[in-house]
């Protein structure tokens, strides 16, 4: 694909050739996202960084990401904040906002919201979560990091076992990660889920006809063994009409050090997207994980920051000139990303 100017709003985007541009750049963004050298690449740029849902990661780390090549970060964080509340269409703020940014990120509830908004911006758009549809910045550093994870264990992605855990169906998160795989050869998908909140019929299709096994399960225990790496997910009660509906489901797949051990490959490696459920009636991927070598959530989060700054860099068109503009740090940075 063309990435100058282009919008990010699906994995349905990009061919396996995009995904090794994408992390080739992403790799190249060590030494700025590390703190050993900074950049002013995007000096005089601003992002607008539009979330209406909530978001602790994809939120604060495209803005850093975007500080750290050096723009500026305009947040509107709240519907209640934005003039969208007073009835103006995603059409005028996108004409309104994109004047006055030169890149945008955008969070929405509903799915096909930033595709429409991205459709009347003047720069380009990056889908941040569209409701239960996509989500494909954070499949992008799922699939970098499931690669360094395999590589540093001397395996690859074509071949990969992966068991899907949670909820399967309103998950935008499995979702984009699903599709992308499918750049892939010959992968194993084990979809953990209850019934009702299996992966749409579509996307199990769509992996099927390219070649892929499927499984679908409900019985975690069975379903987590035999998997190059585990990926978990939270009930998405925000989706769900009511909280009690919500609840039924909650805490029904968890994965501990006892699960792990006795389940799964010894080199399995654990992932989810976070935010994890901690809170006692769901405590989804547990705390006594927290130390395990295998799992990976806190490098995901990092990764986040390179893939991020990889996106802007090529749909800003900067890629040849970070380090020309680049200089070592002067502060205190050693020992955060060992
Ligand atoms: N993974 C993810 O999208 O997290 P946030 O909702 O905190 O952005």
């Amino acid at each position: 694909m063309e990435f100058r100017g282009a919008h990010i709003l699906s994995v349905q985007q990009f061919n396996r050739e995009d995904v090794d541009t994408i992390f080739s750049v992403a790799d190249s963004m060590e030494p700025y996202a590390h703190r050993l050298r900074m950049t002013k690449v995007l000096d005089g740029a601003i992002l607008g960084n539009m979330f209406f849902e909530p978001s602790t990661r994809t939120r604060v780390s495209f803005g850093c990401a975007f500080n750290l090549l050096g723009g500026e970060v305009r947040e509107t964080t709240d519907v209640k904040a934005s003039s969208i509340s007073k009835g103006e269409s995603l059409y005028d703020t996108a004409r309104v906002i994109s004047g006055y940014s030169d890149a945008i990120v955008m969070r929405h509830p509903q799915v096909g919201a930033v595709a429409e908004f991205a459709k009347a911006s003047r720069v380009p758009v990056i889908n941040g979560g569209d409701g239960s549809n996509e989500h494909p910045s954070q499949a992008l550093l799922d699939l970098y990091t499931i690669r360094k994870e395999l590589h540093s264990k001397g395996r690859g992605i074509d071949d990969m076992h992966i068991a899907m855990v949670g909820d399967l169906k309103h998950g935008r998160t499995v979702h984009s990660l699903s599709q992308l795989l499918m750049l892939y050869k010959n992968i194993k998908f084990t979809l953990i889920s209850p019934k009702e909140l299996r992966m749409p019929e579509d996307i199990v299709s769509n992996l099927r006809n390219a070649g892929n096994q499927v499984i679908e399960t409900e019985d975690m225990e069975k379903g987590l063994s035999d998997n190059d790496t585990v990926y978990l997910t939270r009930i998405q009660e925000e989706r769900f009409t009511t909280k009690l509906e919500a609840d039924i489901y909650r805490g029904r797949f968890r994965l501990n050090q006892a699960i792990y051990t006795r389940n799964c490959q010894p080199n399995t490696v654990i992932m989810h997207p976070l935010p994890r459920d901690s809170r006692a009636d769901a405590n989804e991927l547990d705390n006594d994980l927290n130390q395990h070598p295998n799992l990976a959530i806190f490098r995901q989060t990092d990764n986040g920051v390179l893939v991020r700054m990889a996106l802007f860099a090529l749909i800003l068109d900067v890629t040849e000139q970070i380090d020309d503009s680049s200089s070592k740090v002067n502060w205190y940075t050693e020992g955060r990303f060992e």
